[in-house]
């Protein structure tokens, strides 16, 4: 999808961003950042029974990334882990009716924030390597 301006749907995440914050208790936080535009993305998740329960975002960055970590939010939420794995920065440029292509690394940045979220749980609560036996 190639288009050089934005689409109503990142306008509207950008001008209306959905789950703004931080979650003091969260289960995993992802930080990441572009070295070349300086934006950067904090991403918080709250996790009950291997499923993304919450999650919200801090992103100092331009238009795209914002709108790019406020659908994020909405992407996620209701997902299992493994789910949330395999969602690509392409799913949030769908969800937000595209981007203008010098903007796709925002939603790259998306992506990662969300990998590392996951990454943050995974080394916490030990889910990555040893799943435990629920009898
Ligand atoms: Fe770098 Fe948007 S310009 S994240």
């Amino acid at each position: 999808m190639q288009q050089n301006t934005y689409s109503a749907k990142v306008m509207e995440h950008f001008q209306n961003p959905r789950n703004v914050g931080e979650i003091e208790d969260a289960d995993g936080v992802g930080n990441v950042g572009n070295p070349v535009c300086g934006d950067i993305m904090r991403l918080y998740i709250k996790v009950k029974n291997d499923m993304i329960t919450e999650a919200k975002f801090q992103t100092l960055g331009c238009g795209a990334a914002i709108a790019s970590s406020s659908v994020l939010t909405e992407l996620v939420k209701g997902k299992t882990i493994a789910e949330a794995m395999t969602l690509r920065n392409d799913d949030v440029v769908k969800a937000l009716g595209g981007l203008p292509d010098v903007k796709m690394h925002c939603s790259v940045l998306a992506e990662q924030a969300l990998r590392k979220a996951i990454e943050d749980y995974r080394s916490k609560h030990g889910g990555a390597k040893k799943k435990e036996e629920k009898t």
